[in-house]
Order: C-alpha cells, then sequence, then structure tokens
C-alpha cells in the first residue's frame, strides 16, 4: 500500500480529488494524513471525509528549518512514505526536500517549464499564449523545475479570462493528478 501525505494551504480540491479516487479504488494507496500550514477549507474538507489532518503553521516556530521538521515529524508519525503537494503556499528547502529526495510531488497550474511560480493564468493571458496546462512533477530544490511525470494542455479560447482559465485548468488538474499516481506506482 503507497502512503501519502498531502500538503496544502487552501481550498483542497486537489486532495479532495485525490481521496475520492482511492476511495474509489482508482488507486490503491491511501493518505496518511492532510497538513496545511494554515488553517483553511481544505482541512474541513479532509476532516469531513474522515482523514487524519494536522495545521501546522509557521509563525508557532522560530525557524523554516524548525517548522519543517515539524512537517517532517508529522509524515514519519504517520508512515507516509510519498509527499503529495497539493496547493501548498510556501517553498520548501532544499533540506527538506533532500529528506524526501524522489518522493515529493507537485502539481502545478501551467504547462512547465513555462510560468513557474504564481499567477500562471494571468501572465499566460499577457503573453497571449494560444494554449496553457497543468504539469505534474517531482519537486527538486529549485521552483518547478523538477522532471516532469505529466502534463495537461488545455487551449485559450478568444475570451478567456483569468477566472474561465483557472476553471477550465482546475478541471483538468483533477483528472490529472490521479493519473499521474497511476503512472508513477505502475497501478
Ligand atoms: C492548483 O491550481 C494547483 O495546481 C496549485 O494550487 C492550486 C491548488 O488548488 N499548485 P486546490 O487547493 O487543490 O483547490
Amino acid at each position: 500500500m503507497i502512503r501519502l501525505a498531502v500538503l496544502i494551504s487552501g481550498r483542497g480540491s486537489n486532495m479532495i480529488r485525490l481521496a475520492k479516487a482511492i476511495k474509489d479504488y482508482e488507486i490503491a494507496a491511501k493518505i496518511t494524513v492532510v497538513i496545511s500550514n494554515r488553517r483553511c477549507t481544505g482541512i474541513t474538507l479532509a476532516q469531513n471525509c474522515g482523514l487524519a489532518t494536522k495545521v501546522i503553521k509557521r509563525k508557532d516556530f522560530n525557524t523554516q528549518a524548525e517548522h519543517e521538521a515539524a512537517i517532517a515529524a508529522a509524515i514519519h508519525y504517520h508512515r507516509s512514505t510519498y509527499v503529495f503537494l497539493a496547493g501548498y503556499m510556501a517553498i520548501l528547502s532544499g533540506d527538506f526536500v533532500n529528506q524526501f529526495a524522489g518522493r515529493i510531488i507537485n502539481i502545478h497550474p501551467s504547462l512547465l517549464p513555462k510560468y513557474k511560480g504564481l499567477n500562471t493564468h494571468k501572465r499566460a493571458l499577457m503573453n497571449k499564449e494560444k494554449y496553457s496546462g497543468c504539469t505534474v512533477h517531482y519537486v527538486n530544490s529549485r521552483l518547478d523545475s523538477g522532471k516532469i511525470i505529466l502534463q495537461k494542455r488545455v487551449k485559450i479560447s478568444k475570451n478567456e479570462t483569468e477566472k474561465t482559465l483557472t476553471r477550465k485548468i482546475l478541471i483538468q488538474e483533477h483528472k490529472l493528478y490521479p493519473k499521474a499516481i497511476s503512472k508513477i506506482f505502475n497501478l
């Protein structure tokens, strides 16, 4: 059984989609714990699904290293072997990433290597891109730069707004993340 810890910071829709895919037996994995660096909707949703949750706030620690040590401890406590980032809004240090080398995965709302970082849809629209999309990738110590696992391309239509593009891509994210799990673990 593959044991996944999921790190979130907000809405948690990708996390819920992973939980649902697991529940529907699309994928043979277990979400051991949902960890957030703030109180957020995703934590409430996870609790409603009966998942173990933990809020570990940065402000409760003196240093980033101590904060990340607490996150790592929670991951280990729940005997998780993989870490899935699903809208986790903090940059993890190289030390943290190296601890879980090759076992941290992220979903990003652009066709990487294009548009790393924030405001991906806004920037894609400003640059009049014809396509954007989403990417599932391994996390390394450089932002949004790890090896790509899967991508889905989405056509940007003429009257696209940031809001419509966000919605369109999020729908694809929800399909891509469970698919990526199947691919990673050959399920
Ligand atoms: C998604 O667009 C994901 O690609 C990005 O953050 C957003 C999280 O959304 N990393 P949600 O919290 O899963 O709804």
